[in-house]
């Protein structure tokens, strides 16, 4: 139980970490270190338990050993989050490689001779796409350079779970949507979708609209997380973890404006973006059989989303 741990979120002042630390608040952890560096990270993701005294939230890298060292040998959970998305890969992959790579590797050589417990957020993208849906020992084939970043820090978790008893876990998150997740960038197209939408803006769909994603609310994915940290035979394992919802593109662009533009819109196209996965499907039959399922449905999750960007608009648009 979190009760009483002292928990690490590294990135927790992202979109899921944010979560993962007002979650460990919740439930009553002794202490909940943020560490975040906050090139996408914000401070008002963690507003409502700001002034919580259990909380600590330090700017810092994680790929700065002097820093992060410390803060793992403390801390009895370890859910990290911090890493370059795909965006930043594309524009720096030296600063995809170093945080996604060498952050991992910082943490896991931290936890080497302690008893802390680590989950570690991986993604769908290490796997790439198929016909199937994919288990977790389908053939990985990244393709882009946050997929084999991502997929070289799997390696090295397991690595470390195998030849140094480090208790680390791997969660392979899957398009995980909700409040906090940024709408300004160029991940996360259920809130992008819906920003522009309730901007009167039409949605613009990437290729033929046709690629699926099984679209994960984000508390689900929270509940995954300590599911797993507290089940010690998942330790060197990994899990698929997404949300049995499957939608395409299309389907999500159509859903929205039927039910959120205020006038009448047809969806924009655009040519498809490099290394897009078109059926990056996960078989979620290992993390169910650790009593995972997902309790939002998807259009509940949608109108939560809706709702959150609506007030957040309103917020900047008052500073
Ligand atoms: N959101 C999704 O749909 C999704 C899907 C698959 C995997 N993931 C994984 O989930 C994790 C969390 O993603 P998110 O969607 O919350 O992204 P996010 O960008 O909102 O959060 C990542 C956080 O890490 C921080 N960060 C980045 N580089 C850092 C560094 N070097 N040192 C310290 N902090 C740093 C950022 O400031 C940010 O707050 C990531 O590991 C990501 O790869 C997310």
């Amino acid at each position: 139980m979190l009760s009483d741990a002292t928990v690490l979120v590294t990135g927790g002042a992202g979109f899921i970490g944010s979560h993962i630390v007002m979650r460990a608040l919740k439930e009553n952890a002794r202490k909940v270190i943020v560490i975040d560096n906050f090139v996408a990270g914000k401070h008002k993701n963690l507003r409502n338990v700001a002034r919580d005294k259990k909380l600590e939230i330090i700017p810092g890298d994680v790929r700065d050993v002097e820093v992060i060292q410390p803060l793992v040998k403390q801390s009895d959970v370890v859910f990290h989050e911090a890493a370059s998305k795909l965006v930043v890969s594309l524009k720096t992959p030296r600063i995809d490689l170093g945080t996604n790579i060498v952050g991992t590797f910082n943490i896991l050589e931290a936890a080497k001779g302690t008893n802390v417990r680590i989950i570690h957020a991986s993604t769908g993208s290490v796997l790439g796409s198929a016909d199937k849906p994919m288990p977790e020992n389908h053939l990985p084939e990244p393709t882009t350079l946050y997929g084999i970043s991502k997929l070289t820090a799997e390696k090295y978790c397991l690595f470390y779970a195998r030849e140094f008893g480090v208790r680390v876990s791997v969660l392979r998150y899957f398009h995980v949507y909700g409040p906090h997740q940024d709408y300004h960038g160029e991940a996360g197209v259920v809130n992008i979708f819906l920003s522009r939408v309730l901007g009167g803006e039409p949605p613009v769909i990437y290729g033929t609209g046709e690629q699926i994603r099984c679209f994960t609310y984000v508390e689900d994915n929270v509940d995954a997380n300590i599911l797993v940290a507290f089940q010690e035979d998942t330790v060197g394992e990994v899990y698929n973890l997404a949300s049995r919802a499957r939608v395409t593109v299309k389907d999500l662009a159509e859903m929205i404006i039927e039910k959120y533009a205020s006038e009448k819109m047809e969806p924009v196209y655009a040519p498809a973006r490099q290394g897009e996965n078109l059926r990056p499907i996960p078989d979620t039959e290992k993390i169910e059989g650790l009593g995972f399922k997902e309790k939002m449905a998807f259009e509940e999750g949608l109108e939560i989303t809706k709702r959150w960007i609506e007030k957040d608009i309103q917020e900047d648009s008052y500073y």
